[in-house]
């Protein structure tokens, strides 16, 4: 999705080069052209279709080095309206290039602006939405307005969702807005940052403001000024980011992808850290204070996140809990219904998908009491929903969720503990054995084997049940995603009624099997009904029951329970599809037509 940054500062920094770093923080939330512009006695725009090393190669040399401008902008543009291209690249301006303007989000009533703006004279040279709003704000400069009113009556028009940042000529100012789109200030020692995103500005610096919906700011190299829909100054708290540039960087892997995969250990450890007692096997969640539930419990997500909300969902239910797990999508709070004495999590790592932010705005509204299970502090989600509980990963920039898939997992896990007032000794200590656990299974995978076997497979097919159908169709959305390969998942009761036709010698089967439960004999049940079909079958097994007889491989786990086991069984599948990937040259972090943060619905 479309990123934003900003910087206005001292000549101590190059302004350029703040924007490029800016906007490199900012790739892996999936782009397809890029621009910037900088602001002096005029603004410089430019933008390229591609890659950010095609922005770079076309700036021009005095630009690259130039100090001159202490003010500019940058966007890395993921098209919604109109083709990838130079045009449609942001930043975009008036007529008289006097304002440039850089959008993240959705303007829906830009047809009927645009249409007036047409009908005034104004011509307009891309298909975007955006290029509405510097026409805007020229129009109302051309009627005397000063700037700052100018961009404030700009932005009162716009329907949508919006986080927008605006330079003037002959000014040090950047305005910004934002509505359902993420935005956050950095406040710094050589002047002050914006953007959609930490990762954008955390070498400068980690001292941020999280701008709310419906707030303007003013960012200058002396101060930044919130201000409300009224233009009343609103009183703002600086944060300080828990994480740093190297922990937003490769460290020595060769994707993030693998990085984050060998984080898990650490990841859970830290979702974790001060949650749990062990004496009275109880989990203690802070961020809930005296959260009590009464009703039944829903939960809405998208992707991965839904994947980890069906397994909060079973948790939920083997308690005793009536739980259920929506595609945020298509959730609809007046059909199912919700009303006072539900209660909705959303589960988003980013914290920023529109889908369930929709979602939960809607539970909002229909009384429900609403949590947000999320990465992101100040996110969107954290701060729409009643509750938050962070399940502290650490930033995830490849767009395959990995570790935060195990985060959420972890910290569903203490959130069923926590509803239900159901923790066990034994559970606790499960918890708290699964980071090690993913170390062995990190140290020992032969995951790369596999992945060499079965490169040039047909299709790949996941099967699992209980907690382990969530893994099962996380496995195969991982293996899709950065692949680009057929793969599915299913539950593993499902493969006859229908994906059994599918099944070949060229399609490999891989069977979740931990404990050796009445769930597991039926899932090995499963497996000989693929293996007399000649299908090559690989197990994921902790060996506790006899499924590796009937498999052609075994990747192995350490035994555990089957909800945590559930969890370190899912690092194997994220194993082979990063090797499959990266054997097939796949680009592996940032995968074609994707985004990291999905802010259109
Ligand atoms: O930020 P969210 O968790 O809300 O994102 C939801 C999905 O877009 C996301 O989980 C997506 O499916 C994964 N990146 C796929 O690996």
């Amino acid at each position: 999705m479309c990123g934003i940054v900003g910087y206005v500062g001292s000549d101590e920094n190059n302004t350029m080069e703040v924007l490029l770093d800016g906007l490199s923080g900012l790739e892996y939330r999936g782009y397809d052209s890029a621009g910037v512009a900088l602001a002096d006695n005029s603004i410089d725009v430019h933008k390229k279709e591609g890659e950010l090393s095609a922005l770079e190669s076309a700036l021009p040399d005095t630009t690259a080095t130039a100090q001159k401008e202490s003010v500019g902008i940058g966007h890395t543009r993921w098209s919604t309206h109109g083709p990838p291209s130079d045009v449609n690249a942001h930043p975009h301006t008036d007529a008289d290039r006097r304002v440039a303007v850089v959008h993240n989000g959705i303007i829906e009533n830009y047809q009927t602006l645009r249409d007036e703006l047409v009908d005034a004279g104004v011509e307009f040279r891309s298909d975007t939405d955006t290029e509405v709003v510097p026409h805007l704000i020229g129009t109302y400069l051309d009627a005397g307005i000063d700037r700052e009113a100018a961009f404030r009556r700009a932005i009162d028009r716009l329907e949508g969702s919006y986080a927008i940042a605006a330079v003037f000529e002959g000014s040090e100012t950047i305005y910004a807005a934002r509505k359902d789109s993420p935005l956050v200030l950095g406040i710094g020692e050589e002047g002050h940052y914006l953007a959609s995103d930490v990762p954008a500005f955390i070498e400068y610096t980690d001292r941020v403001i999280y701008l709310d919906d419906g707030e303007f700011a003013r960012l200058t190299p002396e101060d930044v000024i919130v201000t409300d829909s009224t233009g009343t100054v609103v009183e703002t708290s600086i944060e300080t980011i828990q994480w740093d540039a190297e922990d937003a960087g490769k460290s020595g892997y060769d994707h993030y992808m693998l990085k984050e995969i060998h984080e898990q250990p650490k990841a859970l450890r830290q979702c974790l850290r001060g949650r749990l007692d062990e004496l009275n096997g109880q989990v203690e969640l802070e961020e809930l204070g005296d959260l009590s539930r009464t009703g039944p419990v829903q939960f809405v997500a998208c992707g991965t996140s839904y994947h980890a909300a069906l397994y909060g969902a079973t948790l939920l239910r083997e308690r005793g809990v009536s739980a259920q797990a929506f595609l945020a999508s298509e959730y609809d709070a007046e059909a199912i219904p919700v009303g006072a004495d539900s209660m909705v999590v959303g589960v988003t790592q980013s914290g920023e998908t529109a889908d369930t932010m929709r979602a939960l705005r809607e539970a909002n509204r229909a009384g429900a009491t609403t949590i947000a299970v999320t990465n992101v502090v100040g996110s969107s989600a954290a701060r729409e929903c009643d509750y938050a509980l962070y399940i502290r990963a650490g930033p995830e920039i490849g767009v395959a969720a990995t570790k935060t898939f195990a985060s959420q997992q972890t910290a569903l896990t203490l959130l069923a503990c926590a509803l239900t007032d159901q923790g066990s000794r034994n559970l606790v200590r499960q918890l708290r054995a699964v980071p090690d656990q993913i170390q062995t299974v990190l140290d020992t995978s032969r995951a790369r084997e596999i992945a060499e076997v079965y490169e040039d497979a047909d299709a790949y097919f996941f099967i699992g049940r209980g907690y382990h159908r969530p893994v099962a169709l996380e496995g195969a959305l991982k293996m899709k995603e950065i692949t680009y390969k057929h793969a599915e998942g299913f539950a593993s009761g499902e493969l006859k009624h229908g994906p059994l036709a599918l099944v070949t010698e060229n399609t490999p089967v891989f069977a979740m099997v931990t404990g050796d439960s009445e769930q597991a004999s039926k899932t090995i049940g499963n497996v000989k009904e693929v293996e007399a079909r000649d299908a090559p079958v690989v197990a994921v097994t902790d060996g506790q029951s006899n499924v590796g007889r009937y498999a052609d491989h075994v990747l192995e786990v350490p035994a555990g329970d089957e909800i945590t086991s559930s969890i370190v069984a899912n690092v194997q599948l994220q194993l082979v599809s990063y090797w499959v990937a990266n054997r097939l040259g796949r680009s592996i972090d940032k995968p074609r037509n994707l985004a990291k943060s999905v802010t259109v619905e």
